[in-house]
């Protein structure tokens, strides 16, 4: 947030930083648009609480706001999983490891960091969507006009496509979607 914040100084751009926890976090009726980006969704290990993300992001859009979610569509990752993936990086290695547990429901991402001879280890379970699965969580949380795309200029979600961005609108605005 400190790198942010002066990123934003730098810009002269006037923006609030929070640290908070999207579990809870709510400001009813405050934002045209959420935007929750490169896989910041799916964490929780009860998928009751996932849901209740997206009932607080709806909460705190005004009426015809829209969010936006930027996940690996579970489609997507099924083109390319089982392989290890090694990338260097400044002088290091990181090894990358995925699993799909419980029937293709969540997946634990597995990194070992080598440098210098020393491995670290690190490792993320997350829930999967399919693109019918969010989308039909966007519309369990009140969401309407509910589409899939590939990418953030609108591409179709099909078997081109790298991530899955799934975008609903909050009732009750005159603005409509665009
Ligand atoms: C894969 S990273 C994406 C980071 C960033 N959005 C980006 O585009 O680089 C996932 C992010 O989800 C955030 N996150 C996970 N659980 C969270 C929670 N309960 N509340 C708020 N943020 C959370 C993490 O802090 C992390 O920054």
């Amino acid at each position: 947030l400190k790198r942010a914040q002066a990123v934003c100084e730098d810009a002269a751009v006037d923006v609030r930083l929070i640290r908070a926890d999207m579990l809870t976090h709510v400001e009813p009726e405050s934002y045209d648009v959420v935007l929750n980006v490169f896989t910041s969704f799916g964490y929780f290990d009860d998928p009751r609480d996932n849901a209740r993300v997206l009932r607080n992001a709806h909460e705190s859009l005004a009426p015809g706001g829209q969010l936006l979610i930027d996940v690996m569509g579970k489609e997507v990752l099924a083109g390319w999983i089982g392989r290890p993936q090694i990338v260097e990086l400044d002088g290091a290695y990181v090894v990358q490891r995925d699993t799909v547990l419980d029937s293709w429901t969540r997946l634990r991402t597995d990194w070992t960091l080598v440098r210098d001879g020393i491995a670290r280890d690190a490792s993320i379970t997350s829930f999967l969507y399919s693109a019918a699965e969010l989308r039909g969580l966007f519309e369990d949380a009140g969401f309407a006009e509910v589409e899939c795309f590939g990418g953030f200029d609108g591409e179709p979600y099909d078997h081109h496509s790298k991530r899955l961005i799934v975008r609903g609108t909050k009732p009750g605005g005159d603005r409509g979607s665009s």
